[in-house]
């Protein structure tokens, strides 16, 4: 792809630090944010460059552009995202990580005036090919959303629902359980499946909503700042659940935390927001792409390090 011709001021950044990611990188790049530092504003546009390539791909994007009406919300994007492996988007406040993940299962489909262009190839197929059902997308590419939404249904029912649906005709109780014990939900609510999944705590509630997700056997989990309602503790319950999900499923999860990008995911996807020159059009482009690591120790673009490392760029 070409780079975006986009071009913003040049602002001096102060030497960075490799590898500063922690607590204080975090609240410095959100009081940042708070303070509404634009990040678009202090470097010139870099290519979005892929610097390790992914070998067994599960999502490949060419120049996927996700549009409302005709604001173009994420530009040009050009990325494969590996399989059973965690793949971290990050950026600052705006920049289409949410709009991206909801194009990978045509979620967007469900918002008026959205609109993709580009190619979204997913296992070899394209989601967007006209005789491809909306519906099946989603059940294979399931979603776990920032704030827990039990149905207002008992614990079990919850989980029932979508295999239910599908038409399911195994052992359900067997398939509840397990994909209870497999969020290590089981031995909380084992003997309460027929209370209201309303009424477990928010960390619990999460959990549901992952075992409601992979009842369904999908094959990849979106997760939507799975972690941000959540206290610390249930926040790592979380992180251990991705770690073991990971064998099975290929996970993409949007976070704001740079701590949690580095601790759960193998790939971290950095967007920014470029301003266009002609319009004012602030459109959210990849920075850079690569093995979490190096995007966290030594990343290529200063633009990525000032953000990283909470200078933001
Ligand atoms: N339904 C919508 N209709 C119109 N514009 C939208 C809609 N949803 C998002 N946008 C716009 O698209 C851009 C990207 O939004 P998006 O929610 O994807 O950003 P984000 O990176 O997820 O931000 P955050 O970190 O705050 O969640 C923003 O300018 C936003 O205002
Ligand atoms: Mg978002």
């Amino acid at each position: 792809m070409t780079p975006s011709p986009t071009q913003t001021e040049e602002r001096t950044a102060p030497p960075a630090g490799p590898g500063a990611a922690g607590p204080a990188a975090d609240s410095a790049a959100d009081s940042a944010a708070a303070e509404g530092t634009p990040p678009e504003e202090s470097t010139a546009t870099q290519p979005a460059e892929e610097q390790e390539p992914v070998q067994d791909a599960v999502f490949d994007l060419q120049d996927v552009s996700v549009r409302y009406g005709s604001f173009i919300a994420v530009g040009d994007i050009t990325m494969k995202v590996p399989r059973h492996q965690v793949t971290a988007f990050i950026g600052p406040s705006g920049c289409g990580k949410s709009t991206l993940l909801r194009c990978l299962n045509r979620m967007n489909d469900l918002v008026p005036g959205a609109s993709v262009t580009g190619e979204l190839i997913y296992n070899g197929e394209n989601v967007y090919a006209p005789d491809v059902d909306p519906a099946e997308v989603r059940r294979r590419i399931g979603m776990v959303f920032q704030k827990p939404n039990p149905f207002p249904k008992s614990i079990y029912e919850n989980v029932a629902f979508g295999p239910r649906l599908n038409g399911f005709s195994g052992d359900l109780d067997g398939l509840v359980q397990q994909s209870l014990e497999r969020v290590g939900l089981w031995s909380e609510v084992k003997d309460k499946l027929k209370e209201s999944g309303h009424a477990l705590s928010g960390g619990q509630q999460q959990r549901l909503c992952i075992a409601r997700a992979i009842a369904v056997e999908p094959d990849v989990l979106l997760m939507d700042e799975p972690c941000s309602a959540l206290d610390p503790i249930a926040t790592l319950k979380i992180e251990d659940l991705i770690h073991q999900l990971k064998s099975t499923y290929s996970i993409v999860i949007v976070t704001h935390n740079m701590q949690q990008a580095a601790r759960v995911s193998d790939r971290t996807a950095f967007f920014s927001v470029n301003i266009d020159d002609h319009q004012g059009m602030r459109t959210g482009r990849l920075v850079e792409y690569d093995r979490t690591t190096k995007i966290f120790n030594n990343p290529a673009q200063q633009r990525t390090e000032d953000y990283v490392t909470g200078r933001f760029g």
